[in-house]
């Protein structure tokens, strides 16, 4: 090809990308991007870890008991059950794009998701291990230390490069390719008539002043009962248990909306059980909007558009315990 021909190429293609951006920049919401500079090896030691059961007391509990990723990254239940079937206090939030929100938890009390993935294992109502045994549980199992020595280089096991290799694998469960993301670069047939009715209805009623970004949520703590105060059912009172301040009172993360469909149920204390009535208490109660059945389908449909790719990937072959491995106490 000539230079000539080449600079016309080049042109061309740089006119392509300004168009397919310019077709969603106008949009409060971006689409989902597959996740970038991921450390393989790093993520395949986290892809075992999330499934490893023996990082718990009982050895029965693993993050993806509670975290099913054929579930969206949810247990769909209204609170979790922990160590000795122990009734949580609130919601297990998705996994799913979690890399992409500012701070971890409902209340944010976890910066990252490295900081986050220790929590779980030494909490007495959810995995009721200590990181001293964990890492010794690990320290235990010769594949566990020969792969430890692959992906770090040295011979010691820790609970930093426990939740290291963790927080890795989650960065991988991304979810783009929703047949919404499909339509904001450009497939106008990727969704319905009334999902585009329940989209703009969506974006005009203002929903989006909380909800958008690509994950559609994630990225700040938002009052829950702007209009009116919501009775909930679990005495968790957001932001508030991190920062002290009394403004921050019921202001929780506000959740992505992606893959919301399979989320459910929904809001911190799980009481809403289907995305209608999700949706009808935020249009209440966050927007002073009442949407009669129609308009509320039409969200709903909207909302669907919203699931995309899941994680797929073969079930990670857990290295097996040795003779010397501490035994699972589920009974205690
Ligand atoms: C017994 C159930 C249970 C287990 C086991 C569990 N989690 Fe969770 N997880 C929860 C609940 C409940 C929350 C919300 C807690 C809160 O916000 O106060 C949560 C929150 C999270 C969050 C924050 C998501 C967000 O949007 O704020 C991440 C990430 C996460 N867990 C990852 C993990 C990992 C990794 C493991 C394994 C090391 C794990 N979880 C084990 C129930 C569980
Ligand atoms: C003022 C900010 C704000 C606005 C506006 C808002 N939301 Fe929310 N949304 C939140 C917060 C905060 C939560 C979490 C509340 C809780 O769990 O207590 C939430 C939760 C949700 C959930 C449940 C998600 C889950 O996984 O639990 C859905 C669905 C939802 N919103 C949809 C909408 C729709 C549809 C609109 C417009 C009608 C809307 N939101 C407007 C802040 C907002």
């Amino acid at each position: 090809m000539t230079l000539h021909g080449k600079l016309i190429q080049t042109l061309v293609s740089t006119a392509i990308i300004a168009v397919s951006s310019s077709l969603y920049a106008a949009e409060p919401i971006q689409p989902i991007v597959p996740a970038k500079e991921i450390n393989l090896a790093l993520a395949e030691l986290g892809k075992k870890l999330y499934f490893d059961p023996r990082l718990s007391k009982s050895g029965f509990i693993s993050c993806n008991s509670c975290h099913n990723l054929s579930m969206g990254g949810t247990d769909n239940l209204k609170t979790s059950i922990g160590h000795n079937w122990q009734q949580g206090p609130i919601n297990a939030p998705t996994v799913l794009n979690s890399s992409m929100n500012v701070a971890q938890f409902w209340d944010g009390r976890a910066p990252d998701l490295k900081a986050q993935a220790g929590g779980p294992i030494a909490n007495p109502g959810e995995m009721a291990f200590t990181h001293e045994l964990a890492v010794s549980v690990l320290e235990s199992i010769p594949g566990y230390v020969t792969e430890f020595k692959l992906v770090f280089g040295d011979d010691s096991i820790d609970i930093d490069k426990v939740t290291d290799a963790i927080a890795e694998f989650e960065k991988t469960l991304v979810t783009p390719n929703s047949p919404f993301d499909r339509w904001l670069l450009g497939a106008k047939g990727a969704i319905t008539a009334e999902q585009l009715t329940g989209y703009e209805l969506f974006k005009n009623s203002g929903c989006v002043a909380c909800h958008n970004g690509p994950a559609m949520g994630g990225t700040s703590f938002q009052k829950m009962g702007v209009v009116e105060p919501y009775q909930a059912k679990s005495p968790a009172e957001g932001l508030i248990a991190v920062t002290g301040k009394d403004a921050d009172r019921f202001k929780f993360k506000v959740p992505t909306l992606r893959n919301v469909e399979m989320t459910y149920p929904y809001f911190h204390d799980g009481e809403a059980e289907t995305l209608s009535e999700a949706v009808d208490v935020m249009g209440r109660l966050q927007l002073n909007k009442k949407f009669n059945t129609q308009e509320n389908g039409q969200i709903v449909a909207f909302l669907k558009t919203l699931t995309g790719d899941q994680p797929s990937f073969l079930l990670p072959v857990l290295p097996p315990s040795s003779d010397t491995t501490p035994q699972p106490r589920p009974f205690e």
